[in-house]
């Protein structure tokens, strides 16, 4: 009952180890541009269970802590920003509207709001367009005009511009948070950040802060040249050892549990410091022992425990998603990439280990990418975005 640990896509962690230096550099963050200064935001990058998306909570814990406006959002491949933006300017404007004192400025925000969700414009397979019922939850009448051209960067720019000179006249400003941005497609996040260039050119007090795989950098300098001059890029990875140790002391000393020095070593060795890897080692270990201090003997007789927690929920939930083509495509990725398979490869070298066309696994390469098994920062290489899973394959039966 008392296990503190926490292993789980998004699950706040017990102690938020090692990421002391990007919480401070977002509170200058969040203070410069209160303050109308010129500004990077931040953009963060990593493989999946480094922890991402509990850093992007907790920066966003710091923007409510200063009273602004915020909204979250996950991208979703084939589906465009504009309604789920629409709705966490929503939350965002909702943060702040109680505190305005003057109604008719909310409103007048409110209403452009509606007419930017209105914008949305999807098209089905036939190439017919059609406009998606919008709820947004407000009742003002859509502003007509503005931020509803259907150019997704004019009406970004016209409704941060609105947002942010809200939240302004309360000295604060607004963030909007979106996980996944990997997923964005290249014209998107191009618009994103023309609307985000815009902004920062008036001086107006909003950022927006993404987190994706570790592609994202890359993916945003091929959507516009000066995204470099936007963003931070923060690269999140793998806990060094005193901040693993951190991660799994400081929670057990708040209930009076130690480990032994030879435990953290062996955990330390299972886990290689990867955060979701240590709350899921963490909590079987925990569970395993009778008594404290926690003992090697203890991780030793939970590992194999939690290889099989992971192997059915980190592992093979990805997995079972493939195709049999791209399977196979990944099990020779696993083959050719030394230690955990955490390693780059070449697509020539898995076509040549195939024995095809590079050209012919264009396919199963791209569905891999899709589905977000797979990424490629350079051209002709993948990688798997999954921490030792190339280990995990070696160790399955085809
Ligand atoms: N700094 C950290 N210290 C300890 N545990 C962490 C830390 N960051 C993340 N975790 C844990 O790792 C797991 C994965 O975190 P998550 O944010 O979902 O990763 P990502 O979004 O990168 O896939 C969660 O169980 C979380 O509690
Ligand atoms: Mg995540």
């Amino acid at each position: 009952m008392r296990n503190p640990y926490a292993p789980g896509a998004g699950q706040r962690p017990p102690e938020l180890a090692g990421r002391d230096r990007e919480l401070r550099q977002f509170e200058v963050t969040l203070e410069r541009v209160a303050g109308g200064r010129p500004e990077r935001s931040m953009v963060l990058s990593g493989l999946r269970g480094v922890g991402k998306t509990v850093l992007l909570n907790a920066l966003r814990g710091q923007a409510v802590k200063r009273a602004w406006g915020t909204g979250k959002i996950e991208a979703r491949p084939e589906q465009s920003l504009r309604l789920p933006v629409a709705q966490a300017v929503n939350a965002a404007v909702r943060e702040v509207a109680h505190r305005h004192r003057d109604p008719d400025r909310v409103d007048a925000v409110a209403g452009v709001l509606k007419s930017f969700a209105l914008g949305t414009r999807l098209e089905d397979r036939k190439g017919i367009r059609w406009q998606p019922a919008v709820s947004i939850g407000t009742d003002v009448a859509a502003t007509k005009g503005r931020a509803d051209s259907g150019d997704l960067e004019l009406d970004l720019a016209e409704l941060f511009t609105d947002v942010a000179d809200l939240a302004r006249d309360l000295g604060v400003g607004v963030a909007i948070f979106i996980d996944e941005m990997q997923d964005v497609s290249t014209e998107e996040l191009g618009a994103l950040c023309g609307a985000c260039h815009e902004l920062s050119q008036q001086g107006a007090p909003l950022v927006v802060v993404g987190a994706g795989l570790p592609h994202l950098p890359v993916a945003l300098a091929a959507s516009r040249s000066y995204a470099e001059r936007l963003f931070r890029y923060v690269a999140v990875d793998r806990l060094p050892r005193a901040m693993a140790d951190r991660a799994l002391l400081v929670p057990a000393g708040g209930e009076d549990v130690d480990y032994e020095a030879a435990a953290l070593d062996e955990l330390y060795r299972l886990t290689d410091g990867y955060p979701y890897f240590v709350q899921a080692y963490g909590k079987v270990t925990w569970d395993a022992a009778i008594a404290s201090p926690i003992r090697v003997a203890d991780v030793r007789e939970a590992a194999p425990e939690a290889e099989r927690e992971l192997a059915v929920g980190f592992f093979g939930a990805r997995f079972d998603r493939a195709t049999p083509a791209e399977r196979d495509y990944m099990r020779t990725m696993a083959g050719l990439g030394v230690d955990n398979g955490d390693s780059v490869v070449t697509t020539a070298d898995i076509a040549r280990a195939l024995v095809r066309r590079p050209q012919s696994l264009s396919p199963a390469r791209d569905g891999l990418i899709k589905k977000g098994l797979v990424y490629s920062s350079e051209r002709g290489t993948v990688a798997f975005t999954v921490p030792h899973f190339g280990r995990f394959l070696r160790t399955q039966r085809p």
